[in-house]
């Protein structure tokens, strides 16, 4: 039986987070065995803000060493970098070409990216959700998991891709979200009101896969709580609820067992658990990251294969796309 294909991406803009292992990359590790999987570090889209050169070209190769720590196994998955497939910026055009200004003035990621970031507000920025429609239907993926944040993006992907189907004729796959019930939104230490960002400037705001446990732990002690002092999951007490989940999704307990064993304790104890299990959870990661960041000619063989691997996929799509539209 053929499974179905999933296709996700993570840019290589600073560290990566618990925000984006929870969000996303534990989901792509823990159902490796379910899907047929192509996984893609998008360097091309890291540019919209400014980067340095030299950094990015490191911070790619960075964050597939990361991937591969936590779990991205090469004989199950598919892993490659966005800029070696020129068919991903190109059928971004003839998308773009398909979607109306109104839809993508929509996308909430542009306002809130252009708030940050005021005097490098580009075109490209802008555009950035045709690129990761691109970058998902060129594979015709069958499903895309990701954290709560892109879910806009998908429904965009989605509209242009049922809007190409009907007026060139059948290409496109259309694909789903898969969206974690827990752990899709974890939110910033600091400001449990803000989702988990790798741009924000606080140095308690994100806990980084590559943190040591005495940062852990201290970021974790810091976290914003309240003054109650019962441990029981309540939305409206944000800031706990927010750790309640990230313990949740580490210990796999249910909502129920975790009141229970919390019951009577304080704010110092559940702190403490929480950053014990966070600890030993990133602590094989750190280390496999150790051992594969000194591999670089490895991981730029996995890499290589990831693209030969994925590349006719790509390239059949987007041929088919060209004839449809009439660009040949
Ligand atoms: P990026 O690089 O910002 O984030 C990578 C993944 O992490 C998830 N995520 C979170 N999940 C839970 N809580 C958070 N605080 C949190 N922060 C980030 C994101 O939802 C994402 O799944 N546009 C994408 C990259 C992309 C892509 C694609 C994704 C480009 N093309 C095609 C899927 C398919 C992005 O900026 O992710």
């Amino acid at each position: 039986m053929n499974k179905k294909r999933v296709f996700s991406g993570i840019q290589p803009t600073g560290q990566i987070h618990l925000g984006n292992y929870l969000g996303a990359v534990k989901n792509w590790v823990d159902s490796q065995s379910e899907y047929e999987n192509i996984f893609c570090v998008v360097n091309s889209h890291a540019i919209t803000t400014a980067q340095n050169p030299v950094e990015l070209r490191e911070k790619t190769y960075q964050l597939a060493s990361m991937l591969l720590a936590c779990g991205i196994d090469m004989k199950k998955s598919s892993l490659f970098i966005q800029s070696e497939i020129d068919e991903h910026p190109s059928l971004a055009w003839i998308l773009d070409c398909n979607i109306s200004m109104g839809e993508m003035n929509r996308m909430t990621q542009f306002k809130d990216k252009s708030l940050k970031n005021p005097t490098n507000v580009n075109v490209g920025l802008f555009n950035y959700p045709a690129l990761m429609a691109a970058d998902i239907l060129l594979y015709q993926a069958d499903g895309v998991p990701v954290g709560e944040d892109q879910k806009q993006h998908l429904e965009l992907t989605r509209n242009v891709a049922m809007k190409f189907n009907r007026d060139f004729g059948e290409c496109f796959k259309i694909p789903e979200p898969i969206i974690p019930k827990v752990g899709a939104r974890v939110m910033g230490l600091d400001d449990p009101n803000n989702k988990m960002s790798k741009s924000a400037l606080g140095t308690n705001h994100a806990i980084f896969l590559l943190d040591t446990p005495e940062e852990i732990t201290k970021k974790i002690k810091k976290a914003t709580t309240d003054s109650l002092n019962s441990i029981v999951f309540d939305k409206n007490r944000a800031g706990l609820y927010n750790l309640l989940n990230i313990y949740q999704i580490l210990t796999n307990k249910s909502t129920e067992a975790i009141e229970k064993d919390f019951e009577g304790k304080g704010y110092g104890l559940f702190k403490s658990a929480v950053a014990e299990v966070i600890i030993e959870n990133l602590r094989p990661i750190r280390e496999k990251y150790q051992e594969l960041s000194a591999e670089k000619g490895y991981i730029e063989e996995i890499l290589k294969t990831g693209t030969q691997k994925v590349r006719p996929i790509a390239k059949a799509t987007y041929d088919k796309v060209k004839e449809l539209v009439g660009l040949i």
